[in-house]
């Protein structure tokens, strides 16, 4: 297939995330700062006579190409916005490689749906304005606008309100169990849902002065989520023992990160951690830097 139109749907990282209240209709306000990863799943886009998705990568062979998919959904709900603005949309051939766990509280789907909006545009040539490409992208998920921008953020709301941050890049490790959590069961584990926010983000960019800063923050479903999956807390330890300046749960997990001071720490971490957890999904990688 035409490899021109290629897409990354990074890994979205929550290194806080803060559950501040609960609307009317059940979903959670947050307060969350969110980075994106280097490592992500890929997406290509290429002419065909008929629209079709095919999986590869690591966990493609555990996804659904003709079920209720996020690719296809996106897909879908872009192809009619842009019809209805009078542009084409015809049939498109995606290749989905999905290198990311799934189900792993770091944006799988989400990230998908939203490198789908990104690269459908492209292979259509037309745009959607901000405004109704915003609308349509929290349309397929709460997570989507953020990973359309796919950069070091504060989010709001129910995660739609974003304000870009001035972060710096971070060395990493992933760390996931392979068990998949359910996020409505996570929220709905929840003990509070009126927790503070989070307090002043720091003037400067250094990222020791971020990592001061984030130790003292919290991921709220952590302890919701290490309830039911109580390996959760073995990982995160072992975060720790590794060298790890900071190690958290992102999202509703079951991923956990470790920030590390350089990337050689990451690498030697994440080798100590494959031959301790040889069944986990584990990833030395880097986080995307951002200015506001
Ligand atoms: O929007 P999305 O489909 O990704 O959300 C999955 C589920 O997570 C929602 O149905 C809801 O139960 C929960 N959720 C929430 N508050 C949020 C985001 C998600 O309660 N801000």
């Amino acid at each position: 297939m035409d490899p021109s139109i290629h897409e990354t749907a990074r890994a979205k990282i929550n290194l806080a995330l803060h559950v501040t209240g609960r609307r009317a209709d059940g979903y959670h306000l947050l307060d969350s700062l969110v980075t994106f990863a280097e490592a992500g799943d890929g997406l290509r886009f290429a002419s065909s006579a008929a629209d079709r998705l095919t999986l590869g990568g690591r966990f493609g062979a555990l996804l659904d190409a003709e079920g209720d998919n996020l690719v296809v959904k996106a897909r879908d709900l872009l192809r009619l916005a842009l019809q209805e603005l009078g542009h084409a949309a015809p049939p498109v051939h995606i290749h989905l490689d999905k290198d990311l766990p799934i189900a792993a509280g770091i944006g799988g789907g989400s990230a998908d749906a939203a490198a789908t909006l990104r690269g459908l545009q492209r292979f259509w040539n037309a745009t959607l304005p901000d405004e109704a490409l915003a609308v349509l992208a929290l349309k397929l998920g709460a997570d989507v606008p953020m990973c359309l921008s796919s950069r070091p953020l504060i989010a709001r709301g129910i995660g739609e309100a974003l304000t870009p941050v001035a972060l710096p890049a971070f060395s990493m490790v992933l760390v996931n169990p392979l068990i998949g959590v359910s996020t409505p069961e996570i929220f709905r584990r929840l003990e509070r849902r009126d927790n503070a926010p989070l307090p002043p983000l720091p003037p400067s960019g250094d990222a020791s002065v971020w990592l001061d800063y984030l130790k003292d923050q919290r991921n709220d479903l952590e302890p919701p989520a290490r309830s039911l999956v109580s390996v959760i807390g073995q990982l995160i330890t072992a975060l720790e023992e590794s060298g790890a300046r900071l190690a958290r749960m992102s999202g509703s997990g079951a991923t956990c990160f470790g920030l590390y001071a350089a990337e050689r720490d990451a690498i030697a971490a994440s080798e100590q951690l494959a031959a301790r957890f040889p069944e986990a999904y584990i990833k030395a990688t880097r986080t995307l830097p951002g200015d506001a």
